[in-house]
């Protein structure tokens, strides 16, 4: 059998799937390996690689053409490029997530997580994490406990890892003592029992010389347990505390119903299946029976967590990609509310009620978070008081998502309670988190419909309710011209509203102040109340500055197709300075007002508005019959 190195990725993932079909009969351990910058996790890996003498052919050859052409062949210059080429190979993932290396025993198949030990590198050890069923926390016996060894030991533990083995690594440079050895594990064990970790392993190792990896060491008689290698070939799998047993797998993909042969794909995240199972699709909680378990290699009576399976139904059942199929009983719970555990993955910090994209399991749903409730010190394990999350922070909060999702605790399941926080406009990956619990006021509260519709209402007022939402820098005209389109459209005997940031602040929001956090509070609950306008069946005019893209998205997704026009009142920074009726320019200049749009604080124009009035070219009162003619052309 071959030894196989690969580095993470979407292609990563079809190779993992390939190798593992390959090797059908033999268990798998997936483990991460963690702890501090230099503590030997390279040469650790390269010594469990190397020793279960199975080297990738590319691999071996390399290191025999490098051997000659130093003129050597022994074991150490083998080793030494082996764990050579292991780092510059990290090195090179470190851009990329996690470097994976696969390798095997006669008893076991393993799949190991490399991942850097900086602190700012927390999140590709949480994606190493995140799948592992082990972590072996590297420590070096030269440094003791570091606060990275435990940050990493609380991750592991918070990420659902119930198999820790601490390797107390370097012993040869601490002359093998066992009282350095015993002082490590008692203050890891402190440190463990806090964390709420009962059970671990401690096995004193050198990884450069291979004391402890797969034989027991002569210089360290005193060590009675097993040695490393043995002790992941050993472990039982069957019984990581905290698994589900129950049957779940994510919907994939769906084999094209014009070919006759219409199944569903996907991972197999938890449970088993066999042919004649009840099942429950979520979230429609519609049942069916399993017909067959289909597969490249043949159908199959059973299959279990981890399996790659394509399910065929006895009923023909809508399901969806992103959609869960579940063992029928119990149903997974579903909710839109839940108070959950985040690590923060981002350099710019959390922004409380900004809208981020969710990701769990394999559905993708808008969401956003409340304050954090406090932050965890991971040295001490206090909780302190905070209003956002850090770079590589952890904390607890509120998450509300726009529409109910299929769930289930991390502590139970970690596909379905585990999630990622995805930057709408970035796209990149920002926070990683565990659902605890749901908020048992989103199962308590339900809408409560009502006979007198939003339509009733709009039409008994003899027009069609929207919301035209002004944005633009201060002083760009927003509020004159709100006034005039006002104006306008009472003339003609519509009923409106006029939002105008000045005076919302002076009443509903008072309480906000001009940080990204407040300005986008601001526009939540004024979106909110302009909601609740159109369902009144007003045309509702807003004049706020509005400065971020996310939260005037929002504004608009919450809002009916059609019902959101958005009017950037565009107006160079130099040309509102200028004229700067209020005097705020000059103190923003001064030093005297911070965050101050265009200043101090960044406005990020639309791209598409729906109209866009040039204030260089146009008058107030063009401006104003150009979005007045324009409001009669959207139906008024
Ligand atoms: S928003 O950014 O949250 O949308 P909003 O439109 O409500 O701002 O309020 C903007 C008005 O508040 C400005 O027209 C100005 O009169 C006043 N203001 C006071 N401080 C600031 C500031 N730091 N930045 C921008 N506007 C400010």
């Amino acid at each position: 059998m071959k030894n196989q190195m690969y580095k993470a990725g979407s292609q990563a993932n079809e190779d993992i799937d390939v190798y593992l079909d390959r090797n059908q009969n033999k268990s798998v351990l997936r483990f991460i390996t963690c702890g501090s910058v230099g503590d030997g996790k390279s040469t650790l890996v390269g010594r469990l690689l190397y020793e279960s003498k199975m080297l990738f052919q590319d691999q071996l050859t390399q290191l025999e053409e490098d051997s000659k052409k130093l003129g050597t062949r022994g074991q150490d210059i083998d080793f030494a490029l082996l764990v050579d080429g292991l780092s510059a190979q990290r090195d090179q993932g470190i851009t990329i997530d996690v470097t994976y290396h696969f390798f095997a025993t006669q008893k076991r198949r393993f799949i190991v997580a490399d991942t850097p030990g900086h602190e700012q590198y927390t999140r590709n050890m949480i994606t190493g994490a995140s799948t592992a069923q082990l972590a072996v926390i590297v420590i070096d016996a030269c440094k003791g406990v570091l606060e990275q060894s435990r940050r990493h030991i609380y991750l592991c533990h918070l990420l659902g890892i119930r198999n820790i083995v601490l390797a107390v690594n370097k012993m040869d440079l601490i002359g093998y003592d066992q009282s350095v050895f015993e002082a490590i594990v008692s203050d890891y064990t402190e440190f463990a029992t806090i964390v709420g970790i009962s059970e671990h392993i401690a096995i004193p190792i050198s990884g450069f010389r291979g004391d402890n990896i797969v034989a027991c060491s002569d210089s360290m008689a005193w060590y009675t347990g097993l040695p490393l290698l043995a002790h992941l070939e050993a472990l039982e799998l069957e019984h990581r505390s905290g698994m589900p047993q129950d049957f779940c797998m994510p919907v994939q993909w769906i084999n094209s119903p014009h070919s006759g042969f219409r199944g569903f794909s996907g991972r197999i995240a938890s449970g088993t299946i066999e042919p004649g199972d009840e099942v429950r699709i979520l979230p429609s909680a519609r049942t069916s029976k399993v017909d067959r378990i289909v597969t490249f290699d043949g159908d199959l009576n059973k299959a279990s967590a981890g399996q790659s399976i394509t399910l065929t139904l006895n009923e023909e059942v809508d399901c969806s990609r992103g959609q869960i199929i579940t063992a029928a009983a119990p149903p997974l719970e579903v909710a839109d509310q839940f108070e959950i555990t985040l690590i923060w993955m981002d350099e710019k910090a959390l922004l409380p009620g900004r809208s981020y994209y969710l990701k769990i399991g394999t559905q993708m749903v808008s969401a956003s978070l409340a304050e954090p409730k406090y932050q965890v010190n991971v040295n001490t394990l206090g909780h302190t008081a905070t209003k956002t999350l850090e770079l590589n922070e952890i904390g607890v909060t509120t998450l509300t998502t726009e529409r109910p999702i299929p769930f289930a605790p991390f502590a139970k399941n970690r596909t379905l309670g585990g999630f990622i926080l995805i930057d709408k406009m970035t796209n990149a990956t920002v926070g990683a988190g565990l659902i605890k619990f749901a908020l048992r006021r989103a199962q308590n509260i339900h809408w409560q419909p009502t006979d007198v519709t939003r339509d009733h209402r709009a039409q008994l007022k003899k027009q069609k309710a929207i919301v035209l939402w002004m944005t633009g820098l201060s002083g760009s005209g927003k509020s004159t011209i709100a006034n005039a389109v006002e104006l306008k459209l009472t003339q003609i005997n519509r009923h409106t509203f006029l939002l105008d940031g000045d005076n919302v602040r002076h009443g509903l929001n008072k309480d906000l102040g001009f940080t990204e956090a407040d300005r986008i509070e601001n526009i939540r609950r004024v979106g909110e109340v302009a909601k609740l306008m159109t369902d009144a069946g007003l045309i509702v005019i807003t004049a706020f500055i509005s400065p971020f893209k996310s939260e005037r998205e929002m504004v608009r997704n919450m809002m009916e197709d059609g019902e959101f026009i958005e009017v950037f009142i565009d107006a160079p920074l130099s040309a509102v300075e200028k004229r700067d009726v209020k005097g705020l320019y000059a103190k923003a200049r001064a030093g005297q007002l911070a965050n101050f749009t265009g200043i101090d604080s960044p406005y990020e124009a639309p791209e598409n508005p729906e109209i866009r009035i040039d204030t260089t070219q146009t008058t107030i009162d063009e401006a104003a019959q150009i979005i007045f003619e324009a409001i009669l052309k959207f139906g008024n």
